[in-house]
């Protein structure tokens, strides 16, 4: 049995490759909450990180973003073809993808990010389809932090006790329950605990908490000022579970039709994006190609 629940939150926030995220994602996320940076601040992190340079520059020459036109051989050249949003997008992603190894055949991570990456990219398609009221609530520049790290404490607890998180995988498939439902039985919390305790952590806003910590329950959260943020990740990736054929049950957001409601998005979004997965996944797949 795994160790009480004390010990593995300190182990996750402690000693741990997750326990810190890297400085250029701080310095990134900060970029992309001023309204006065520029991409000339882009480059200058994304330069002091040799890794997330060259993921960059490769990003910026695949056929998704460069379609024919001179190669791209500069950090400058990559971020004006991609433009400031979607530079410090998609550096948050490649450099946080970067920082997590996984060594164990047990789980295949390219499928993880891969959800998590077409949550960020939805999120954003969702917000514009929301009622106004809803966009006057959510800050748009979270949209993307909080689809691609909404799942982060499954991430933390497959690197931390991949062995445990292995047999949690199993008894859910097999079981045919939510992943959330069988870590509660076996272990007494979920990864909605971890990702949020990790969020707080990393001094995420409270609106990132509750998307970590309620993105499968949302109707469990209290506070009505944090609904919008968390109901818009919540049916992203429902949109995502639904309209994908490989989600296994256990993986699958159950359906709350009262977050649909109070969102006042409607279901017939679903419809929508079934066409347009393939474009969601191409960009994703360039990511994680990277
Ligand atoms: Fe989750």
């Amino acid at each position: 049995m795994l160790m009480n629940k004390q010990q593995v939150i300190d182990f996750l926030t402690t000693d741990f490759s997750l326990a810190n995220l890297p400085d250029s994602f701080m310095q990134l996320r900060r970029i992309a909450n001023d309204p006065h940076s520029d991409i000339a601040d882009v480059v200058e992190v994304v330069r002091k990180d040799t890794e997330l340079a060259a993921s960059l520059l490769k990003l910026s020459n695949s056929s998704i973003y460069n379609n024919g036109s001179e190669q791209v051989g500069t950090i400058e050249e990559a971020a004006q073809l991609l433009g400031l949003r979607k530079v410090v997008e998609s550096s948050l992603a490649l450099g946080i993808i970067q920082e997590v190894k996984i060594d164990s055949e047990q789980f295949d991570l390219r499928c993880y990010w891969k959800r998590s990456l077409s949550v960020a990219t939805i999120a954003e398609d969702v917000y514009l389809a929301a009622p106004r009221y809803l966009k006057t609530i959510i800050d748009p520049k979270m949209l993307y932090t909080a689809g691609l790290l909404h799942d982060i404490g499954m991430l933390a607890l497959i690197q931390g006790f991949t062995d445990e998180m292995a047999r949690i995988v199993d008894l859910a498939v097999c079981q045919g329950l939510p992943i959330q439902e069988v870590e509660q039985r076996e272990f007494g919390f979920t990864h909605q605990d971890v990702g949020r305790i990790l969020f707080k952590k990393w001094n995420l806003p409270e609106e990132l908490q509750s998307v970590a910590g309620y993105h499968h329950n949302p109707i469990e959260l209290r506070r009505r000022l944090l609904y919008p943020l968390v109901d818009l990740v919540y049916i992203s990736d429902y949109i995502c579970s639904v309209c994908s054929d490989h989600t296994a049950s256990a993986f699958k957001p159950k359906m709350y039709e009262e977050v649909w409601k109070r969102s006042g998005i409607s279901l017939s979004l679903i419809e929508d994006f079934a066409d347009r997965m393939d474009e969601v996944y191409a960009s994703t797949n360039a990511i994680l190609t990277c």
